[in-house]
């Protein structure tokens, strides 16, 4: 796979990244309110994380989903190396949004936190996780997004970071139905949700 700069720089973080401060004051953060943020889910059986970094977050799910299958893509070799040794049990792959290996309808729920900006075709990276979720399955995709006037001070990855109506718009055309699109962290994170109808 093509290895872009973005990726090279999350390989050589991924030694450090579960001690960085940034986990407690920002990520693990997102990752409660993401979580808070699902509900009218029972008991997913199948749960995909896309951009998973170390498996943070697949590790608060698998608290409040233990008998779920968890899953997490990421092209970054060195996160995929470090999720695997801290979770055995759950499948990690080195892969990214855009050509998600698994197979059509398998998924009950889709997460992707603080990766989004990062991907460089979002539309397509959306359209994989529609055709990987099942009828009925949910998309909640959390990811920077300041108010208008500071997204000129942000730094932008690879890809782009989306406003609202851009993330909207995006989802839509992949064929996904926004539920809702809520802000947390004074609203520099904008989280949307959709649903595979
Ligand atoms: C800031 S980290 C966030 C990691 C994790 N989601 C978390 O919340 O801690 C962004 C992650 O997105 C990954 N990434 C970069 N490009 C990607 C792409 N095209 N598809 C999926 N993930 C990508 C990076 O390798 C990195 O691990």
């Amino acid at each position: 796979m093509n290895v872009n700069e973005d990726v090279k720089k999350f390989n050589i973080w991924s030694g450090t990244y579960e001690d960085s401060w940034l986990q407690y004051l920002y990520f693990d953060r997102i990752h409660k309110g993401v979580l808070n943020l699902v509900d009218g889910v029972s008991a997913p059986v199948d749960l995909l994380d896309v951009g998973c970094g170390t498996g943070r977050l697949l590790r608060k799910i698998r608290e409040r989903w233990p008998y779920a299958q968890l899953i997490g893509i990421d092209p970054a070799e060195g996160m995929v190396k470090k999720a695997r040794q801290m979770m055995p049990d759950s499948t990690f792959m080195v892969s990214s949004a855009e050509s998600i290996p698994l197979p059509d309808t398998s998924l009950d729920l889709v997460f992707s936190t603080t990766s989004f900006h990062h991907w460089s075709d979002q539309l397509q990276g959306i359209r994989e996780i529609r055709r990987v979720l099942r009828p009925g399955g949910q998309f909640f995709l959390a990811d920077i997004a300041p108010l208008p006037f500071f997204l000129r001070f942000v730094h932008r990855g690879q890809g782009q970071l989306r406003n609202q109506n851009e993330v909207r718009n995006m989802f839509e055309q992949a064929g996904l139905e926004v539920q809702a699109q809520r802000r947390l962290f004074i609203g520099h994170i904008l989280v949307t949700s959709g649903i595979r109808r």
